[in-house]
């Protein structure tokens, strides 16, 4: 029984030696170095080459090594009947959070301004309101916007999510559905887009979207590339109706040199690092997941199908 694992980071002895110190018969092969197909039970990979997953005849399910999934659904060839699990784990969920708050206040606090009067040698204030009356918006309200949504409470901001169905989360607002999502907008200054990415969510930060905050409303996306319009974006931002935007994720990663928003003044652009799942402990969960799979058990934070996250 074998393993197939696949990542752009290679640390191929290290994987090794922590699968199979949960599971000593574990062999763990290494994309591309297959072997025989029929022997891959299991596969740990994100963004497995399309078609690989459907050419192993054996396999009984797939472990995302992050919490998105959107991976799988991708590749044309993706076996739908396999069981799907991903990362739900604390420390995914504080890094996530240290991320949102940290860009959260940048945008609270008018950082990209100071920035931006630095280069140019200009002292003029701009004062902020109290975090207590600061909107703050989440788009997903699941393991890392909920986690989100609680440290900014924690500071006390004003803050909203959400959802596809509705949620219950103590000192928050909670909206659900397209119905709400409206009401939700026209109260958020500062909106994080915590959404999987879907068929629904394809798109979603675009311009209507963007006309139904308020003007001056600042934008942070660490959930797909896809989701955002980037040319609605620029606009936005060159109109003057948003005030910044923080970006993690892209189309196209590494984001192409030539992309506009590299040089745009008011975006800033980190190359996806919001929250990067802890090795050994995706280590410990596929482990397990393994000896589930084995028991005939449910895997544990396997992926409802139907909602495709
Ligand atoms: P979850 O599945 O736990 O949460 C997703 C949330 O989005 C849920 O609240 C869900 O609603 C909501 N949602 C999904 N579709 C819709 C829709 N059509 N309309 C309204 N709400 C919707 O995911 P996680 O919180 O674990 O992760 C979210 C995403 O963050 C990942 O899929 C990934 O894309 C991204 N991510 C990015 C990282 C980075 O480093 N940049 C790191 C890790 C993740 P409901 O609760 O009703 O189902
Ligand atoms: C994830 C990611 O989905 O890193 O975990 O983007």
């Amino acid at each position: 029984m074998a393993l197939l694992f696949h990542s752009k980071i290679k640390r191929d002895d290290w994987w090794r030696a922590e699968l199979t110190k949960h599971v000593p018969d574990l062999e763990v092969r290494f994309y591309p170095d297959i072997g025989n197909p029929e022997d891959i039970e299991f596969a740990l990979c994100f963004a497995m080459p399309h078609g690989v997953l459907a050419s192993l005849p054996n396999l009984k399910a797939v472990f995302s090594l992050g919490a998105g999934v959107d991976h799988f659904f991708e590749d044309p060839e993706f076996p739908h009947h396999l069981p799907i699990a991903r990362v739900i784990d604390d420390e995914l969920t504080d890094r996530m959070s240290e991320y949102v708050l940290q860009h959260v206040l940048n945008h609270h606090r008018y950082q990209h301004r100071y920035d931006q009067q630095q280069r140019e040698h200009i002292w003029k204030e701009k004062h902020a309101p109290a975090a207590r009356n600061r909107k703050v918006g989440i788009l997903g309200l699941g393991a890392l916007g909920t986690g989100s949504a609680e440290i900014l409470k924690m500071m006390n901001f004003d803050v909203a999510g959400w959802s596809r169905s509705k949620k219950s989360v103590e000192g928050i607002e909670t909206f659900a559905g397209p119905t709400e999502l409206d009401t939700f907008l026209a109260r958020t200054e500062i909106l994080v887009c915590l959404l999987p990415l879907t068929e629904e969510t394809t798109g979603i930060l675009n311009r209507d979207l963007f006309a139904k905050l308020p003007e001056g409303a600042a934008i942070i996306n660490p959930g797909r590339g896809p989701q955002l319009v980037e040319q609605d974006l620029i606009d936005a931002l060159d109109k003057g109706h948003l005030s910044a935007a923080t970006l993690d994720v892209f189309h196209t990663e590494p984001l192409p040199k030539e992309n506009p928003l590299w040089a745009h003044p008011k975006v800033r652009i980190t190359p996806h690092v919001a929250s990067i799942a802890a090795p050994d402990r995706v280590a410990a969960l596929a482990a397990e997941n393994i000896l589930r799979a084995r028991a005939g058990d449910t895997l544990l934070n396997q992926v409802d199908p139907d909602k495709g996250y």
